[in-house]
């Protein structure tokens, strides 16, 4: 993606002021914006980017569509309207837009006088998940991640993530990838400290090597359940690698332990909301490597499931109190003193976006 990268107008971090939370997602990516189960065939949802409304529909061929969530008559939202082939039809007095939004049919005028249609957007399905882009369609095929992590690997057993977090999208960013919070999750994880192994970056991505060790006690049975060891006690002979890394707009997180295919695979897509972007709708995959033992992953689900949710919990809530510092001091005080994380945040600056209103100014 680096060969088509446009670079956005946003200064370096290093430039004085810089508010990092005033950068807007670009939006010449594909954003997840809804479960595929979510919209049955001749339905419709209400979405949106960045305040931008969006209705999507699945015609009766099965097909998914996204078009503007606004009629051109009089504006009301389109996604309360019907659904007629692979048409979507207003529910106040019919008008009716093909999946290019152009206006097919006003009933009560003759073809000669059917006025402008809405915007439409590319928008594709990709392992589980619609995908709108609300950019410049132009570049939207050279765009589309080719999967999402190992979700789609029968290797794997994998829970979707889903929550709405009211942060900015770059807090998100900035806490999965800074592994040095794990004193936040103390509750979860004991006594556990990472060790930075190394880092590497470009244009519009970013990524950091840890190894982790614990000073006291035994992890906990989610951690066992998911690596499928405990991590060594008195902090030498670490077994596990754990990457991070933003592909912009996407985080990924693996975690190896010994050879072969990560153990652990978490794939992250951001859907920015509101015209300030101020909070973030997540779709995710957690996708766990199945053990040599049938079964035995599927009898543990529920620890994974109940440990990892109770560790995304307090990342919510935390990155939640950023935001609201954020809001109540105007503008970006941190000091981020880490180098991954200043990396980080160059790469989000790099990509990013000036905010614009649905309106369009700026
Ligand atoms: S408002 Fe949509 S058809 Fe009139
Ligand atoms: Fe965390």
């Amino acid at each position: 993606m680096t060969g088509t990268l446009t670079l956005s107008a946003i200064p370096s971090i290093d430039a004085e002021p810089f508010d990092l939370r005033r950068v807007g997602a670009h939006p010449d990516y594909w954003y997840p914006v809804a479960w595929s189960t979510d919209l049955k065939p001749g339905k419709t949802l209400g979405r949106e980017f960045a305040g931008e409304p969006i209705a999507l529909y699945r015609g009766k061929s099965g097909k998914a569509f996204a078009v503007e969530d606004r009629c051109a008559h009089r504006q009301v939202p389109l996604h309360l309207g019907v659904v007629a082939g692979d048409t979507l039809k207003c529910g106040y007095h019919g008008w009716t837009y093909d999946c290019t939004g152009r206006c097919v049919d006003v009933p009560y005028v003759g073809a000669e006088r059917i006025p402008n249609g809405v915007r439409a957007y590319p928008c594709q399905e990709i392992d589980g998940l619609i995908f709108i882009f609300p950019g410049d369609p132009a570049l939207a095929s050279s765009r589309a991640p080719a999967s999402l992590g190992s979700a789609m690997n029968g290797g794997y057993k994998t829970r979707r993530l889903n929550r709405e977090v009211n942060a900015h999208y770059t807090f998100m960013h900035e806490n999965l990838m800074d592994m040095n919070h794990q004193f936040l999750h103390r509750r979860q994880m004991g006594a556990i400290k990472a060790h930075c192994l190394g880092r590497r970056s470009g244009d519009d991505w970013c990524e950091v090597d840890y190894t982790f060790s614990r000073s006291t006690g035994v992890g906990p049975l989610g951690e066992l359940a998911i690596l499928g060891t405990f991590r060594p006690n008195g902090g030498g002979d670490n077994k596990d690698l754990m990457t991070i890394r933003t592909g912009y707009p996407y985080q990924d997180l693996r975690v190896w332990v010994g050879k072969g295919d990560p153990v652990l695979h978490v794939w992250l897509g951001y859907l920015p909301m509101g015209e300030k972007q101020d909070s973030t709708r997540v779709f995710g995959y957690l996708s766990v490597r199945r053990p040599g033992i049938p079964g035995l992953i599927d009898a543990a689900w529920p620890i994974v499931t109940w440990f990892t949710e109770r560790i995304f919990t307090e990342d919510k809530h935390i990155v939640e109190l950023e935001q609201a510092a954020h809001d109540a001091q105007g503008t970006d005080w941190n000091q981020e003193v880490f180098p991954a994380i200043r990396s980080l945040r160059n790469v989000l600056s790099r990509c990013g976006a000036p905010l614009t209103t649905a309106s369009g100014r700026n």
